[in-house]
């Protein structure tokens, strides 16, 4: 499949990377192309500009900040109209809140015809680079809230880095899943073990 990675950062390094390896072809774009270039040779993927990368991809990872995605789609233009889009963007300030309370539907009504799939955003960047994300011999899950089609989509993507896809809903339960995230990021700032509120069902 060929995915286009929007941001140069470290969750496009960590989830563009895993994906070449899977034997997906990638292409990253950045704001900055250099630092674009640089990671796209990192990950043995091609460099674009926003336009291009979203032209070359079937499935577009957005991966830059919060704040800056709908700028970004903008100058992306009508190239994104029509394909699914994977956003692992958190839009979460400081003391763990969310400044925009529905971002993946945000995202949704700034694109024609999109597929947008909440996925990724639940854990560290750290867990995205491992290979696999394995913890106590159990593969991580991954929720998707999206079209169901599109979440087919980025199921197959998430088995091609080791992981467990959950559909979850659509993506009028996107907000579940940051608000979710909000609220564990603060548990973990705080010093406590987030991972014990959820202990397997007794049984
Ligand atoms: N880090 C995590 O553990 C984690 C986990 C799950 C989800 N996420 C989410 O994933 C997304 C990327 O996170 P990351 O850790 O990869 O962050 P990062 O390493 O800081 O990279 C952010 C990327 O966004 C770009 N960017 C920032 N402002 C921009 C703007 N105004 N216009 C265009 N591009 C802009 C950056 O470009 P420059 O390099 O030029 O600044 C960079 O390419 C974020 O939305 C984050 O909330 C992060």
């Amino acid at each position: 499949m060929r995915i286009g990675v929007f941001g140069a950062g470290g969750m496009a390094e960590a989830l563009g990377g895993q994906w070449v390896r899977a034997g997906h072809e990638v292409m990253v774009a950045a704001r900055d192309h250099a630092k674009a270039g640089t990671l796209a040779a990192k990950i043995s993927a091609r460099v674009g500009t926003w336009r291009e990368t979203a032209d070359f991809g079937e499935v577009i990872l957005l991966a830059v900040s919060a704040p800056s995605v709908t700028e970004v789609l903008a100058a992306a233009g009508k190239a994104t109209a029509g394909k699914v889009l994977a956003d692992c963007t958190n839009a979460v300030g400081p003391g763990a809140v969310l400044t925009v309370p529905d971002q993946a539907a945000r995202i949704a009504t700034a694109v024609d015809d999109a597929h947008v799939v909440k996925a990724f955003n639940l854990c560290h960047v750290d867990v995205w680079r491992m290979t696999p994300p394995v913890f106590g011999g159990r593969p991580l899950a991954v929720p998707l809230c999206g079209d169901p089609a599109a979440v087919a989509t980025v199921s197959g993507l998430v088995r091609d880095i080791g992981c467990v896809p959950l559909p979850a809903g659509g993506l009028d339960r996107a907000r579940l899943m940051e608000a979710t995230m909000a609220f564990m990021v603060g548990l973990w700032f705080d010093g406590h073990d987030a991972q014990a509120c959820f202990p397997p069902l007794a049984g």
